[in-house]
C-alpha cells in the first residue's frame, strides 16, 4: 500500500507543485485546505488539487476557531511583533497544523508536508506544533528537498507535467492573507529601499486617495473582547471583516517593516491589516482607561513575549498557556466603548468610557472643584528624592 501523506495545499505554484512532487515519489496525497478567511472561492482550489493528482481533498473551515481562539488571544494580549506586525500569518500556522494533525489521525496518514521553504517562520511554526500536538507523526517538507531553485523552475516543472496553474496572473508578490490580514513579500520589495508600488496593496486604498472626511465609528468591548460596532452586537467574524473593508477604504492598517525572521534572516515584509489595526488601537485605549499604571506597565513587557511566541510557532507551549491566564484575568476590567477616527491612513481613538473607568475628574481638573491636594506633592517629592538627594 502507498504512504499516505496529507498535504496543507493553499492551491498557489508551490503547493500544487509538491502535490506532483508527491505523487511522483510513490505517495498518495490527501490535499487539505484550511478556510482561515482568506476569501478566495476554495471550489478552483480543490479542483486544481485533483487535477495536480491529489487523491482526495479535504476542505475546512476554520473561520471560527481561527477567530475566537487565535485571534482573540493575541487581540487581549496586544500581541504585536517588532513594533509593527499584527501577526495574521503566524497566528494561522498553528491552527492549520492542529487541523491537520486530526486530520491525518482520521486519514490514517502517517506523514504531513508543508509547501513552505526552508528560509521563513512558517516551516518552523508548522513543523513545531505538528511535532507537540502529534508527536508520532512524519514530516516532509519538498520544497527544502527538491532542485528547483526559483520560482521560474518551478512554473517550467508545472508546465512540463501539465499541472493547472495561473502562473501567468500569478502576482509579482509572495502573498499570504486571511481574516486578520495580508502579508506581502519578494519581488520589487526584495530592496529595502524601493517604495512599495500601489499593486502591493490588496485590502487598503493609498491614504492620499481615501475619502477627504472622516469616518467615525463606536467599538464596544466586553472583557476585552470585541462584541458590538455603532452600538449594534455583532459577531465577531462579521465585526472583524466589516472593518477590514471600513479601514481599508481609509488606508488604514499599512505597514513596512525591517523583519527579523526566525531564522536569522532580516527581510521586508509589507502588511495591511485594516481591522487588527483599528481593534488594537481601541482595545488598547480602553485599558489605558480601566487599568492602573503598575498592571498596565507588565501587561506591555507580557504583550511583548506573547507577540514574540507567536511568532517564533510556540503556540503550544506551558509558557503561553501561564500567560493566557494572566491576561483573561487582566482583561476583567476592560469592558467598555471606543470612539475611533478613520481618516487617510490612521485610526485615532477620540473618546472612550466604560463602568470601570479608572479616571477620576476631580483628581485631573485644573479648574472648579479640585479633589487633590496639592500640598501633599511637596512631602511626596521629598521621599522620592531621598535616595539621589540625602538629608
Ligand atoms: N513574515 C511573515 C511571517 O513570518 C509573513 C510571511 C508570509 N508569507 C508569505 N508568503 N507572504 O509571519
Amino acid at each position: 500500500m502507498r504512504t499516505k501523506v496529507l498535504l496543507a495545499y493553499s492551491g498557489g505554484l508551490d503547493t500544487s507543485v509538491c502535490i506532483r512532487w508527491l505523487t511522483e515519489r510513490g505517495y498518495h496525497v490527501i490535499a487539505f485546505c484550511a478556510d482561515v478567511g482568506q476569501g478566495e472561492n476554495l471550489r478552483p482550489v480543490r479542483d486544481r488539487a485533483y487535477a495536480c493528482g491529489a487523491e482526495k481533498v479535504i476542505i475546512r473551515d476554520l473561520k471560527e476557531p481561527f477567530a475566537r481562539e487565535y485571534i482573540l488571544p493575541a487581540l487581549k494580549a496586544g500581541a504585536v511583533y517588532e513594533g509593527s506586525y499584527l501577526l495574521a500569518t503566524a497566528l494561522s500556522r498553528p491552527l492549520i497544523a492542529q487541523a491537520m494533525a486530526q486530520a491525518a489521525k482520521a486519514e490514517g496518514a502517517a506523514v504531513a508536508a508543508h509547501g513552505c521553504t526552508g528560509k521563513g517562520n512558517d516551516q518552523v511554526r508548522i513543523e513545531l506544533s505538528l511535532k507537540i500536538i502529534h508527536p508520532g507523526l512524519k514530516v516532509m517538507a519538498p520544497v527544502r528537498e527538491w532542485e528547483m531553485k526559483s520560482r521560474s523552475e518551478e512554473v517550467k516543472y508545472a508546465l512540463r507535467h501539465r499541472l493547472p496553474i495561473a502562473h501567468r496572473r500569478e502576482s509579482r508578490f509572495s502573498i499570504d492573507q486571511n481574516l486578520w490580514g495580508v502579508s506581502i513579500e519578494s519581488g520589487p520589495l526584495e530592496d529595502p529601499w524601493v517604495e512599495p508600488p500601489a499593486a502591493a496593496y490588496r485590502w487598503t486604498a493609498d491614504p492620499a486617495r481615501a475619502p477627504a472626511k472622516p469616518e467615525r465609528l463606536t467599538i464596544d468591548f466586553r472583557k476585552g473582547v470585541p462584541v458590538g460596532l455603532n452600538g449594534r452586537r455583532v459577531g465577531l467574524i462579521d465585526l472583524i471583516r466589516r472593518l477590514n473593508r471600513t479601514g481599508g477604504r481609509h488606508g488604514v492598517g499599512r505597514t513596512d517593516l525591517m523583519e527579523d525572521r526566525l531564522v536569522g534572516i532580516k527581510s521586508r515584509e509589507v502588511y495591511e491589516a485594516p481591522a487588527a489595526t483599528i481593534l488594537h488601537a481601541a482595545h488598547r485605549e480602553l485599558e489605558h482607561l480601566t487599568l492602573d499604571r503598575e498592571a498596565l506597565a507588565f501587561r506591555e513587557i507580557v504583550a511583548q513575549r506573547y507577540a514574540r511566541l507567536i511568532y517564533d510557532g510556540l503556540w503550544f507551549t506551558p509558557l503561553k498557556t501561564a500567560l493566557d491566564s494572566f491576561i483573561e484575568r487582566i482583561q476583567e476590567k476592560v469592558t467598555g466603548t471606543v470612539r475611533v477616527k478613520l481618516f487617510k491612513g490612521n485610526a485615532a481613538c477620540v473618546g472612550r468610557r466604560s463602568p470601570h473607568s479608572r479616571y477620576v475628574k476631580g483628581f485631573a481638573t485644573y479648574e472648579g472643584k479640585d479633589l487633590f491636594d496639592q500640598k501633599a506633592a511637596a512631602g511626596f517629592i521629598t521621599i522620592w528624592g531621598l535616595p539621589y538627594i540625602g538629608v
